[in-house]
């Protein structure tokens, strides 16, 4: 029986260092993570530098380096809202009354004859042509397709989707 309550003690005993010792470094991780999550980024911004870098004194300072990332962040953010300009919702708004059919001489999306002297006389002339409107020799094409609060980007992607479909 006696041999019984040594063997239960020593297991608890044998558990308990094993518990302190896996907690031991607890502190150090802790203050590792904490330490991630209070600086700047700045860490971060110079272990994605690029390997190579000709002006190491620049690469060196951390707040260039992070002001750096910074403004690409910005111009790709810049560069996704243009991207997201959808052509084709314009065309569905503005454009397909006339468009969609061919309503009043207008050039319908589709039909590639009707279209392919327009598209030879460049994007340029199509672009302006949709953004100012224009009088030809089938009919009255309005500024924005009438619609004046299109953007002119908004307009120069509808342009691009109708002929995208036009070809
Ligand atoms: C009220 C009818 C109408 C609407 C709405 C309309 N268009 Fe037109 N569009 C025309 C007509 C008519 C023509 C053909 C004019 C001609 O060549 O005589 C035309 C021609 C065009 C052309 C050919 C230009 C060229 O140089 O030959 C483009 C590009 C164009 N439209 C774009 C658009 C866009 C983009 C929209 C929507 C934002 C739109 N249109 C909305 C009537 C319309």
């Amino acid at each position: 029986m006696k041999s019984y309550l040594i063997i239960f003690h020593l297991t608890l005993l044998l558990f308990g260092f094993i518990f302190v010792e896996h907690h031991l470094d607890t502190p150090e991780r802790a203050a590792a993570s904490r330490q991630s999550l209070m600086t700047d980024g700045s860490g971060i911004a110079a272990r994605l530098a690029a390997v190579g870098q000709i002006n190491t004194a620049e690469a060196q300072s951390n707040s260039t380096t992070t002001k750096v990332a910074a403004t690409e962040v910005a111009a790709t953010e810049v560069t996704s809202t243009e991207a997201s300009v959808d052509g084709q919702k314009i065309y569905q708004g503005a454009c397909i009354a006339c468009h969609g059919a061919g309503i009043a001489g207008a050039p319908a999306v589709g039909n590639v004859a009707a279209w392919a002297s327009r598209i030879e006389a460049g994007a340029d002339t199509l672009y302006a042509n949709a953004i100012n409107g224009f009088q030809g020799s089938s009919g009255v094409m309005p500024g924005k397709g009438g619609n004046a609060a299109l953007s002119d980007d908004e307009v120069k992607a509808a342009v691009d989707y109708m002929v995208s479909q036009s070809q």
